[in-house]
C-alpha cells in the first residue's frame, strides 16, 4: 500500500489537514477516555491525541496496545497547539500497528552509563541523543559550507598508510598483504601534497589513535577536519581558524535552537563566540600557571588541568602559540627569531573542553626538513614523497586539524565525548 507520509518536522505546513506519519511510540499517558501518544519519527516529536468517543472502537483498542518503541502509522488532523513542545498536535483518527514491542530495555528511569553504552544502538533514539546527533550533522554542514564558500577543495587522504604523521607511539598496526600498514592518525602530510596541487584544501575523515587514555576527551576513532593552505603563514592560519570556529557556532545557534534547548545548553555562552580570539604565547601561559601556584617547567607539555586553568580566563577559545620545538611534531616551522619555539598554535575551547585545534606553519626549507628527519630518525624511504614537496617548488604553507567530537562536546555542553559520535570507539569498547 502506498502511503503519503508527512514528516513531523513538516507538520506546520499541514495545519487542519489529515496526514499520516510513520513513527514510534516514545511514551503514552492515559486518562480513561483520552490517550496522549508521544510520537517520534526521527525528524521530531509530536503529541497524538486519541479521544475514545471520537474514534472507532478498533483505533481506541490499538492505541491501548502501544508500548514504548512500538512502530506504527498514525493518521490524524494536524492542529496548531501553542502549549505543546513542537507547536502542533495530531488529533488521531486512525492507527495501523506495525509492531507492538515488549521489554524495550531503556525505560524512562535512570540507567548507568555502561548499560546505556551497551545499548547505544537504541540509546540514540532518546531525545537527548537525537539532539546531539542533529547538532553534529549541522556542525558538519557548517564546516563544508565554510570551506566551500572560500575556494577550498575537499580532498580525501588515505586511511591505510605506510608510516606515521604524529609519532609512532599510538599507531594501529595492520597487515597490508605482505607489508606493514597503519590506520591514519592524521591526513596532514598528504594534505600538504594536495595543497601544492590545489592551493587550498581540506579533508574530513576518520582518524585513529591507539591511545591508552581513558579521559572524557579521548576517542580511539575520531573525525578530523584538516585544512592546508599554500602561501599562508602562521598569523593568517590563526585568522582562518577563529573565523571558522565563529562560523560553526553561529550556524548551530541559527539552525539548532530546539536541540540546544533539549540539551539545556547555556546559549548565552555560545553567543559570545566571535572572532578575534585572544592569543597568548606558551611562555606567557607558563608564567601564568606558575603565578597560579602550579608546578610547571618550561619545556613540558600542558595537561588537561593546565589547559582548563588557562581557558578559564576567557569567554572565547584562546590560542596558545609558540610551543617549544622539542614537544611538537617534526614538520613545524621554527620561529626565525627564536628557533627554540615553533610557529604553531593550539586552540583551547572555553568551559574546560580543552584543545580542539592543533595547527602550525610547516617547514618549507628542504635542508631543515632533512635535518629534522635525522633528528627524529624518520625513514627517508617511507617519506621520500614528502621530501619531494620541499624539492619541487616549495612554498610557505600552513594548516590545522579540528577534532570534530571535542567541538560537538563543547558546543552541546556535554561531560564526555562518548555521546558526540553515534558509535564511539573507546578504550576497551568496540561494541556495539
Ligand atoms: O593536535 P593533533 O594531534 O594534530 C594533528 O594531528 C595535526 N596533524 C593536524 C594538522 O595540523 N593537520 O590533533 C588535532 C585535533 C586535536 O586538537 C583534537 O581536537 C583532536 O584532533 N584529537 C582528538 N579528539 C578525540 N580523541 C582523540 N584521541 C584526539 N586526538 C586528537
Ligand atoms: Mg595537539
Amino acid at each position: 500500500m502506498k502511503r503519503n507520509l508527512v514528516m513531523i518536522r513538516e507538520a506546520g505546513r499541514h495545519i487542519n489537514e489529515t496526514v499520516t506519519i510513520g513513527c514510534w511510540l516514545h511514551n503514552m499517558r492515559s486518562s480513561g477516555k483520552i490517550r496522549f501518544l508521544q510520537l517520534r519519527d526521527g525528524s521530531g516529536f509530536m503529541q497524538g491525541v486519541v479521544v475514545k468517543s471520537e474514534v472507532d472502537a478498533q483505533v481506541w483498542e490499538d492505541a491501548g496496545k502501544l508500548t514504548q518503541e512500538s512502530s506504527l502509522y498514525v493518521t490524524g488532523t494536524v492542529r496548531e497547539d501553542t502549549r505543546s513542545k513542537g507547536g502542533f498536535e495530531l488529533t488521531v483518527t486512525g492507527i495501523e500497528l506495525i509492531q507492538v514491542t515488549s521489554d524495550y530495555p531503556i525505560t524512562p528511569k535512570e540507567h548507568g552509563v555502561d548499560f546505556l553504552m551497551d545499548h547505544r544502538h537504541l540509546w540514540i533514539r532518546s531525545p537527548r541523543q537525537r539532539a546531539i546527533l542533529v547538532i553534529r550533522a549541522q556542525i558538519i554542514r557548517a564546516i563544508q559550507q565554510f570551506f566551500d564558500e572560500r575556494g577550498f577543495q575537499l580532498v580525501d587522504p588515505p586511511i591505510l598508510t605506510p608510516s606515521s604523521c604524529e609519532g609512532t607511539t599510538n599507531l594501529f598496526h595492520t597487515k597490508y598483504f605482505d607489508e606493514d600498514a597503519f590506520l591514519t592518525q592524521s591526513g596532514q602530510l598528504y594534505m600538504e601534497a594536495a595543497a601544492m596541487a590545489l592551493g587550498r584544501v581540506y579533508s574530513f575523515g576518520p582518524t585513529f589513535r591507539a591511545e591508552k587514555s581513558k579521559t572524557r576527551r579521548h576517542l580511539i576513532e575520531f573525525w578530523m577536519i584538516e585544512p592546508e593552505m599554500a602561501f599562508v603563514d602562521h598569523e593568517q592560519n590563526l585568522e582562518v581558524q577563529e573565523q571558522f570556529i565563529s562560523h560553526i557556532v553561529g550556524s548551530v545557534l541559527e539552525h539548532c535552537r530546539k536541540e540546544l534547548e533539549v540539551l539545556e545548553r547555556d546559549v548565552a555562552k555560545l553567543e559570545k563566540i566571535k572572532a578575534p580570539f585572544p592569543r597568548i604565547s606558551y611562555d606567557e601561559a607558563v608564567k601564568f600557571l606558575k603565578a597560579e601556584g602550579h608546578e610547571f617547567e618550561w619545556g613540558e607539555d600542558f595537561g588537561a588541568p593546565h589547559e582548563t586553568v588557562i581557558a578559564e580566563k576567557y569567554e572565547t577559545p584562546v590560542f596558545i602559540t609558540h610551543y617549544p620545538t622539542g614537544i611538537k611534531a617534526f614538520y613545524m616551522k621554527p620561529d626565525p627569531n627564536r628557533p627554540e619555539v615553533v610557529l604553531c598554535a593550539d586552540m583551547i575551547a572555553p568551559e574546560g573542553y580543552g584543545e580542539i585545534i592543533g595547527g602550525s606553519q610547516r617547514i618549507d626549507d628542504p635542508d631543515l626538513m632533512e635535518e629534522r628527519f635525522q633528528e627524529h630518525e624518520l625513514s627517508k624511504e617511507a617519506y621520500q614523497w614528502y621530501l619531494d614537496l620541499r624539492k619541487y617548488g616549495t612554498v610557505p604553507h600552513s594548516g590545522f586539524g579540528l577534532g570534530l567530537e571535542r567541538t560537538v562536546a563543547w558546543i552541546c555542553g556535554l561531560d564526555h565525548v562518548r555521546e558526540t559520535i553515534p558509535f564511539p570507539r573507546l578504550l576497551y569498547r568496540l561494541y556495539p
